[in-house]
């Protein structure tokens, strides 16, 4: 059976414009709240994968998404290569001892005995892999080496970028060799995702807007394409979804081989279609605020409908659910995406 995501990553004609939201595994569902109260937090169910597996396939059997995505964290990758990760709550995450120089470094597991060690995560999509619909895609997905980086530096979230920013531009070798090392162990960890079963992958670049637009490439986008390209290479039937998050004024200079570029919600949808949609697939962008109004929601839903008629187009939220959005009205956003394109 063909699956409409697939299809539609390919830019394919397909039956209607398939849906999935970012975040959708997770605290707006009880279900979710449920299972991981019983895995006792986060990390332990991110470990566990008959859980990881349960919370993967709730959205799809819920919420009616037409994929799921892997549920796990993209910092499950540093924590592996040897930092200690905590998820403090009310502070999110937080390594204990962030990268300083690089004799720190040094000290972190690289390239594919990193990658081997995220038995867990290969684990779930065997499981989910069994107990996914025919007729669902099943989404992969990594943090950018950047986006990681900003984490293995400050050792926790920033609104600054500081300290990763002092080091761009003090000691730019050393960061360098940061991203280096990341890209590594990520291009092996996609790659065993893929051998798992997954079917499409997801790259996060969640904070490409701390970079000054001139150094985007250098510093983040280069190793995206450094990790989609090696996987085309070896897997080209795999789709490759890049999301580099509200950088408006890099859509002139996106390059690569991949599939889909994904919209950030402060990026317009018909400014995205002008200067990539020949190109790529576009996937967004629906403020993902506007899921607290079913009128609000409908508005953006017909607009997008509209500005994208012509297909190669996968909605989405243009960055992840927020936990206090009622289900219903998630379920009515997914369902409106399909009805209102239906062929
Ligand atoms: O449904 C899905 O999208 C799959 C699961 C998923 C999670 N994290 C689960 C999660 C995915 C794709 C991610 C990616 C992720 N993790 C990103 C990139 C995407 C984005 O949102 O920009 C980033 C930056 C992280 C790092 C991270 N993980 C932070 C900053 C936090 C704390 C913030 C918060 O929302 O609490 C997490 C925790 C996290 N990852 C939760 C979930 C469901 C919340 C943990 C919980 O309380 O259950």
């Amino acid at each position: 059976m063909s699956k409409v995501f697939i299809d539609a990553c390919f830019g394919k004609e397909t039956p209607y414009t398939p849906v999935w939201m970012m975040r959708q595994a997770g605290r707006y569902l009880p279900e979710y709240m449920e299972v991981r109260s019983k895995a006792g937090n986060f990390l332990n169910l991110c470990h566990n994968p008959e859980m990881a597996a349960e919370v993967t396939l709730q959205p799809v059997d819920i919420v009616g998404v037409d994929a799921a995505i892997l549920f796990s964290d993209i910092l499950v990758v540093p924590n592996e290569m040897g930092m200690k990760l905590d998820f403090v709550k009310g502070e999110g995450p937080v390594f204990e001892n962030p990268i300083k120089n690089e004799s720190d470094l040094d000290a972190l597991i690289g390239g594919e005995k990193a990658a081997d060690k995220l038995t867990y995560v290969y684990d779930t999509i065997k499981i989910v892999k069994e107990k996914l619909p025919e007729d669902k895609a099943f989404i992969g997905f990594c943090g950018a080496p950047w986006t990681l980086a900003t984490y293995m530096i400050e050792g926790q979230g920033t609104k600054t970028y500081t300290i990763s920013k002092k080091m761009m531009y003090q000691n730019p070798d050393l960061l360098h060799k940061i991203l280096k090392k990341v890209t590594e162990v990520v291009k092996y960890y996609m790659e065993k995702q893929i051998q798992a079963g997954i079917e499409v992958v997801q790259i996060f670049d969640s904070w490409a807007a701390a970079i000054e637009p001139s150094k985007y490439d250098e510093f983040s986008w280069k190793y995206m394409v450094e990790i989609a390209e090696y996987l085309k290479e070896k897997y080209p039937h795999i789709p490759v979804i890049m999301f580099p998050k509200a950088i408006p004024t890099f859509l002139d200079n996106v390059y690569g081989n991949f599939d889909v570029f994904g919209v950030d919600w402060g990026t317009p949808m018909q400014l995205a279609k002008e200067k990539l949609g020949d190109k790529y697939v576009l996937q967004g962008n629906m403020e993902p605020c506007r899921l607290y109004s079913k009128e609000a929601t409908k508005e953006c839903v017909e607009s997008l409908a509209n500005i994208m008629k012509d297909g190669r187009h996968i909605f989405n939220l243009g960055h992840g659910i927020l936990p206090d959005v009622p289900v219903e009205n998630a379920k009515y956003f997914v369902k409106l995406c399909q009805d209102t394109t239906r062929r």
